[in-house]
């Protein structure tokens, strides 16, 4: 299907270049009035502020609400051509949540405003980059432009404070990387691709033609094969003469096939390019394969809830060998339950067989002190639902872990994220749910009978991040009744608690320490495990005494958002954490962003599939947590097979638990490596925006030059390692086993 469509009214002649402009100081008032965001508004009364600090140090100690920035700029007149350059505008950080305008219009935005009806969520941790499209109107091109921030300070110190604030030209590859909203993309040649019901890839390529001269030419869609570095041509049009305001839209189906790029040209020009959702995970086969941890940690006397993991045709007859006294396998779900009163190891074998055949695997019930022997794996509502989470989207997720197959990886954490809590207290002083989760007794109980374990959310403050109720001089009470209604992990975030540390003269770490550790001694009285996972974003270095505080993940970062910046500057920031990662004791850069999330209102995770691949391999050697940030329920075949290749989960389970450390870095290429159990495994990175080639340095890496390498994602043998040079394509990874 193609069209030739007229849309435009301003079409230009050459883009040309302009110099990139750097502010480290901005007019600023605390407040807000609408007025203040345009370009006539009258800031000359307003006092300026240093952009690399926050404004508690420049004056406003303290101030908590609203305030706005505002800078001026100029853009040069356009010689020649209506359409200037397209805009990247860098803000920095900024505590906690941001709208930026240019020349008064909305151009994208971070985090939640209480204000305009939604709630303070703080996204203070996340550099801003914005874009503006050359040919939007909004822009003054010869004249003078107004760029006002406004902010929203939840609490603690607040503004602007990562500056300067730049503003340049920028290429389309840096618009994909923005994390605001896009000035308007329909006004760009593009090509986006979505996945259809049988498996196929819809790719939809747009040209937009804005140049003033009319131009003869054909547009070619090209593909190019990364397996056979062959380019073949897709399609291409009838000879087209496109003039100012044309648009021509192409749509093509691709059979699902390895990793290609499909590029659109317009005499000789490449006009738009793009990755479409590719799968590396080879199919699982029919015969039952027993997936999953090898080690499960249980203390004494606490329930064991753990399903067999197995891929291959369903139904499925589960059952265990050498099953110690006080635990059965119910054959039809592979659910193993009931406790073990003595410490030790058990050692048994999993077993799983249909019509195909069957599955075995050696695996250990360790009953001590330790639990968590491997990261948590599962599902927690905020990256998708935030505050709008119901006990029916969390059963939606649930239920889709299982029928989709995820539970034969092993994923089987349902973790309830804020907005859970009723508003008040009953008499006796017991914490509510609210209206949204009706049952949360019976949710747990339906969700242990299938093997899944149930997560909740709390704060050590009067409050938690959200503003439901938070714990604060009821820890024993919500402790006691979470264990009432089968929780298996508690998410406990510093959130409100800020307000006590605040007003502390001491805030040495032992003030850090002492709302965490007041929890953990209570959790550990209840009659069940409940992995004990600290959310304070990494403060005081939390992955130094997360362990003594018996919990078992600490975040380690601020909150994570669906883009590259984000993903980047979390993920592989995590450099000198990996000391203190060990069975039962992780660190966690925040839950996944993959699929359909969206805080409340869902869309596609805005990564690029190498995007995604990077996301899932490093996460997977920092031995992090994982858990799925989207709605399951709406999961497609890409998010599914992502999440679901054994030897990659394999890495992040092995039993050793070891982290990997950046082992090698030169310019974008970074090296990671990590110690498991039957070799090391290694990913080889690309930051940089072109794709490179890499041969791995085996002996600056101490690494025996006769290795032989498997490539994990393809579950496929490479040969000696020596000898091979990946191709690693910006964004992208390689994920790697070395024997
Ligand atoms: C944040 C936390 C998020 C989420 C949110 C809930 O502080 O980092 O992961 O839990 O609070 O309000």
């Amino acid at each position: 299907m193609a069209t030739v469509l007229l849309i435009f009214a301003a079409c230009g002649r050459e883009v040309q270049e302009i110099e990139k402009m750097s502010f480290d100081f901005a007019k600023f008032s605390t407040g807000y009035d609408p007025e203040w965001l345009s370009t006539g508004f009258d800031d000359s009364a307003w006092e300026e502020l240093n952009l690399r600090e926050t404004w508690d140090t420049q004056g406003y100690d303290k101030y908590d609400g609203e305030a706005v920035y505002r800078i001026r700029f100029d853009l040069p007149a356009l010689s020649g051509s209506d359409r200037g350059p397209d805009l990247l505008i860098y803000l920095g950080k900024i505590d906690d949540a941001d709208k930026v305008y240019v020349n008064g219009k909305y151009i994208g935005g971070n985090g939640g405003f209480k204000g305009d009806g939604g709630s303070d969520i703080s996204f203070w941790d996340i550099d801003r980059t914005y874009a503006v499209y050359g040919n939007d109107p909004a822009l003054n091109w010869g004249g003078s432009n107004v760029l006002a921030i406004r902010v929203n300070d939840k609490e603690l110190e607040g503004g602007m404070y990562d500056g300067p604030v730049t503003i340049e030209a920028c290429t389309e590859k840096d618009i994909a990387s923005t994390n605001g909203l896009l000035g308007d993309p329909a006004k760009r040649h593009h090509i986006a691709c979505q996945e259809l019901p049988g498996g196929k890839i819809r790719c939809d390529a747009t040209v937009r033609y804005y140049l003033r001269e009319p131009a003869k030419g054909r547009i070619t869609l090209l593909l190019k094969d990364d397996e056979t570095g062959k380019t073949k041509k897709l399609f291409k049009s009838e000879p087209l003469e496109l003039s100012c305001g044309s648009e021509y839209t192409t749509s093509l189906t691709l059979d699902e096939a390895g990793r290609a790029e499909i590029i659109a040209m317009f005499k000789g020009k490449v006009l738009a390019r793009i990755v479409p959702p590719y799968i590396l995970t080879p199919k699982a086969p029919a015969e039952p394969v027993i997936n999953g941890p090898k080690v499960y940690g249980v203390r004494p006397g606490s329930p064991v809830i753990f399903k067999i993991p197995a891929s291959g045709d369903k139904p499925m007859a589960y059952s265990v060998e050498g099953l110690p006294k006080g635990l059965e396998v119910n054959p039809d779900n592979g659910v193993i339950s009931g406790s073990i009163l003595m410490e030790g190891n058990y050692d048994v074998t999993l077993k799983a067989s249909n019509g195909k055949g069957e599955g075995r695997k050696a695996f250990r019930f360790v009953v001590g002190d330790a639990i968590a022997l491997t990261p948590p794996m599962g599902w927690n509502s905020w990256n998708c639902w935030g505050l709008t989470v119901t006990q029916d989207k969390v059963m939606a997720s649930a239920k889709a872990m299982m029928d989709k197959g995820l539970t034969d990886y092993g994923w089987s954490y349902i973790n309830i994220d804020d907005a859970w809590e009723a508003d008040r207290r009953d008499k006796s002083g017991k914490i509510l749910t609210n209206e949204k989760f009706p049952d949360i007794k019976g949710l747990g109980d339906w969700l242990h009978y299938n093997g899944l374990k149930m997560g909740i959310y709390s704060s050590p403050g009067d409050e938690t991040c959200g503003h439901y109720l938070g714990s604060l001089g009821h820890e024993r009470e919500d402790a006691e009744t979470w264990a009432s209604w089968g929780v298996d992990y508690l998410k406990y975030d510093w959130c409100g608690y800020g307000k006590v540390f605040n007003a502390l003269d001491n805030k040495g770490r032992e003030e850090y320490i002492r709302p965490y550790a007041l929890m953990s001694k209570i959790l550990r009285e209840q009659k069940r495990d409940i992995v004990y996972s600290l959310c304070q974003y990494g403060m005081d270095n939390v992955w130094e005494w997360g362990a003594e505080v018996d919990a078992q993940c600490w975040r380690t970062t601020g909150d994570i958002t669906d883009t590259w910046n984000s993903l980047k500057e979390i993920g592989f920031s995590q450099t000198v954490q990996h000391e203190y990662a060990a069975p039962g004791r992780w660190n966690d850069p925040d839950m996944l962003i993959v699929g359909k999330v969206g805080w409340g209102a869902l869309h596609d995770s805005r990564l690029t599939p190498d995007e995604l691949y990077t996301h899932i391999s490093l996460w997977c050697l920092l031995s992090s947590p994982l858990l799925i940030g989207c709605d399951i329920s709406q999961m497609d075949r890409f998010t599914f097979n992502l999440l679901s290749n054994p030897e990659v989960l394999a890495v992040n389970q092995d039993v050793l638990g070891k982290q990997a450390a950046k082992v090698w870095e030169d310019g974008d290429i970074q090296i990671w490596m990590k110690d498991v159990e039957d070799g090391k495994a290694i990913g080889v990175f690309n930051l940089g925006r072109d794709s490179r080639s890499v041969t791995i340095p085996l002996k600056e890496l101490g690494l025996d030059e006769k290795s032989s390498v498997r490539d994990l994602w393809r579950c496929r043998e490479l040969g000696r390692c020596a000898k091979k040079t990946f191709e690693v394509p910006s964004h992208g990874c390689f994920l790697l086993k070395l024997k």
